[in-house]
Formats: structure tokens, sequence, C-alpha cells
């Protein structure tokens, strides 16, 4: 028995009545795009709490395992298995190490929006390229870094009427208290430069393809990016 746990443990009944309570999958269109064709693929959803990623590569027609270290979570995204089966095999891991899966066993790999709630980027990265076959691919997404640094907020714009926003702390890289985030998240988050991202994957192996950067619902969103996406592929 793992004695692995995550902060997300104690939130996961929040979490999961807020994010995807009815167990459709994630909706997120650039996300969509930047996967591709799936259909048939084995995909690796890492860090992915209550399946809804996980639950969106199935419907596309990808044969999914769900990763994660929080059995919370995993037991919200078991039980919408369960009612809906989608032939998806949910493990307790550390997206660390990811050790129960196999060297080269998957095409691709998704990590969405947990990069910043994962302490050791480098371990993370390294065992993502680990798991993927010559050539496969790699999709995260993550808050971003430069709009969403440890110390952040909007101002308005009085003139336009629009928002800016600010961001402080940038190079103060590592855990941070993130209180200002939304009550379903943790308290902690670790954050790091865009460069370190950048420069982590290439080190890893996995060369950046395509980066995204779309413009969200809120307003403070239509003038700064809220989300930062990366496709990236192993080498062949
Ligand atoms: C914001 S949630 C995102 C979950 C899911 N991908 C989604 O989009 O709903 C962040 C997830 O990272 C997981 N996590 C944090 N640290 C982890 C680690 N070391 N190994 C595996 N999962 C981890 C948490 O348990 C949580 O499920």
């Amino acid at each position: 028995m793992s004695n692995l746990t995550s902060p997300y443990d104690e939130l996961a009944d929040a979490y999961h009545a807020t994010i995807d309570p009815d167990g459709a999958g994630l909706i997120d269109p650039t996300f969509d795009a930047l996967a591709g064709e799936v259909r048939g693929q084995r995909v690796a959803a890492v860090a992915c709490g209550q399946g809804r990623d996980a639950r969106r590569l199935a419907d596309l027609g990808a044969e999914v395992v769900g990763i994660d270290a929080s059995e919370s979570l995993l037991a919200h995204a078991r039980e919408l298995e369960r009612q809906s089966p989608r032939g998806i095999e949910y493990v307790h891991g550390d997206a660390q190490d990811l050790r129960p899966l196999a060297d080269a066993s998957f095409d691709g790999v998704v990590c969405y929006m947990a990069l910043m709630d994962i302490p050791e980027l480098e371990p993370t990265l390294r065992s993502v390229a680990r798991i993927l076959k010559p050539d496969g691919w790699f999709v995260a997404v993550i808050t971003h870094p430069c709009y969403k640094s440890p110390a952040h907020g909007e101002l308005v714009d009085h003139v336009e009427g629009t928002y800016r926003r600010i961001a402080g702390r940038y190079f103060e890289e590592g855990p941070h208290n993130s209180a200002t985030r939304w009550e379903i998240l943790p308290r902690v988050a670790y954050h790091r430069m865009l460069s370190t991202y950048v420069n982590t994957l290439v080190g890893a192996g996995l060369s950046i393809e395509q980066m995204a950067e779309p413009i969200g619902d809120r307003p403070v969103w239509k003038e700064a990016a809220g989300l930062l996406y990366f496709k990236c592929r192993a080498a062949r």
C-alpha cells in the first residue's frame, strides 16, 4: 500500500463537484487541437485528477491510462468510469517518477493544469520522456507563468474601460503561497519562469513543436494570456 498523498485529497469532493461533476469530460478546443488525432493511440493522462482529461481523450478514441497522486480524486474518476465505462485504467502514482508506467509504452502523454502543483519539474518531465515511445508527443497545459507569477493582480484602465494584468515576484521560483487561487485548489503552488519550462522540456529530450496562448473568457484574460500550452515531441 503506497503512502503517496496529494494536497488535493482534502479538496477532492469540492474539486470534483466544481470541475466536471457529471463526468462529461474536459471541454477545451485548444487542447483538442494540440492533441490532434488520437484515435487508436495509447495515451497517459499524468496528474489526471478526477479524470476529465482522460475521459476527453477516451471519447476521442484513445486507449487511456490516468495516473494521479490523489486517491480521493481517483475514487471519483473510477466511479465515473464505473457509471459510464470508457476503458480507462486509473493508477495511483507520483508524476515525478511514473513508476507504475513502463518505458516507451505510450504514443502520447498529457499533463493538464498540473505541473504548477507538482514540486519537482525535472524528474516529472524526464519521466514523461521515459514512458513515451520514440517520436511520441506530449501536451502540457499550465497557468501562464508570466501573468500568474507568485504576486499578481488586476487593474482597470479607466480610459479604455479594459483590464491590465500586473505580475511580480516572477524570478522567485519554487513553492509559494497561492491563497489567491480558486478555493478548490491547494494553498501552495510551484512557480517557474517561462525559460525554466522551456529549458527543462528541451533538457528532458522533449522538443517544443508548438505553443498556444488562447484568449480566455474573463475580461482580464482578453488582455493577457491566462494559460500556456506546449506540444512537444520525443526523439525518433
Ligand atoms: C489542478 S489538478 C488537475 C487535475 C486534472 N488534470 C484536471 O484537469 O482536472 C492538479 C492535479 O495534480 C495532481 N498532483 C499533484 N502532485 C502530483 C504528483 N506528484 N504526482 C501525481 N499527481 C500529482 C493532484 O492530485 C491533482 O489531481
